[in-house]
């Protein structure tokens, strides 16, 4: 779609990062945006400054993880701006990073799963029916690159973005059968430079080895301690401002592509995946499989 003035957006987990990045971005081609996000002071800060440089703004308290909080966010933004257009489901967290799945918390599944895969299943459920009513729309969800890989040591954030790309081709087939003009994308960034990566990557460069031993997997050799850093040193040097990242997602929403892969160095780690699951069909569809 067109992203221009006079539009309204919503964005979840909007007071920093890559969603007080999307938010800039749309403010700054003339859209009004409804700002979520569970952290009321900063969200009150993040919206003051946008005010401040004469933007439309909506800060509006809300757990995505509540269906009801994301409904009244919803009632809410079409109150008060009379239309929505751009629906930005963003909010995302980590829990339970560093551990074996065998040994991950139950409650961090919960949680990561209420807030990175119900939190987008409600954002669009509250939503896209008024994006139907309207006729007209864009959902963009942020997943990751962990939703095309696999991510050891990280497997309730890896499935719970996989989920959200199966949930964003899942909404994007089911709006075309309807032959409904609403686009749907897919952001699956890999590292980029925001509090969630920062405090990671610091811990770990930083080297303090007790803070290690308690944020990498129990029963590491030194060798793969140091293959970790070295990953972490690979994973920094290709970190990405959030500004850039969130310019790439609005281009591919503006392209209205489904997927926005931000980050081209990890084409190795999506092609080895897509290559092991094309090589099974091969051997599944051969004479003497
Ligand atoms: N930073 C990265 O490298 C990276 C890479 C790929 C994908 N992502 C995804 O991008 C999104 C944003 O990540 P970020 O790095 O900006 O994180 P961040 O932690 O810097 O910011 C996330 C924001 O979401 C808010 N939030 C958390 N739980 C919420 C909830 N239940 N309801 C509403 N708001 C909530 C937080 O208060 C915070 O303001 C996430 O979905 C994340 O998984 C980030």
């Amino acid at each position: 779609m067109i992203i221009e003035a006079g539009q309204v957006a919503v964005v979840t987990g909007a007071a920093q990062g890559l969603g007080r990045a999307l938010a800039a971005g749309l403010l700054d081609r003339g859209v009004s945006v409804a700002l979520a996000d569970t952290a009321q002071e900063r969200l009150r800060d993040t919206a003051e400054a946008f005010t401040a440089r004469g933007r439309q703004v909506l800060p509006v308290v809300t757990d995505v993880s509540d269906a009801a909080a994301v409904a009244v966010l919803a009632s809410r933004t079409l109150e008060h701006f009379g239309r929505v257009d751009v629906v930005v489901n963003n909010a995302g967290i980590t829990a339970g990073h560093g551990r074996p799945l065998w040994q991950t918390d139950p409650e961090d599944w919960q949680r990561v799963l209420a807030v990175n895969l119900l939190g987008v299943v409600h954002g669009i459920q509250a939503f896209v029916p008024h994006l139907v009513t309207a006729g007209a729309g864009h959902v963009v969800n942020i997943a990751s690159l962990a939703g095309l890989t696999p991510m050891p040591f990280g497997s309730a954030y890896c499935a719970s973005k996989h989920a959200v790309v199966a949930v964003s081709e899942t909404l994007r087939a089911e709006l075309d059968m309807a032959g409904l003009p609403i686009g749907v994308t897919v952001a699956c960034p890999g590292y980029v430079r925001t509090p969630l990566t920062e405090a990671m990557f610091t811990l770990l460069q930083a080297g303090d080895e007790a803070q290690l031993a308690e944020h990498l997997p129990a029963g590491l050799s030194v060798d793969q301690v140091d293959q970790a850093r070295a990953s972490v040193e690979h994973g920094m040097a290709g970190m990405m401002e959030p500004d850039v990242a969130a310019e790439r997602i609005l281009a591919a929403v503006e392209a209205d592509r489904l997927y926005a892969l931000t980050h081209g160095d990890f084409e190795d780690r999506v092609r080895c995946r897509a290559e092991g699951i094309l090589s099974a069909l091969a051997g599944q569809n051969s004479p003497a499989g």
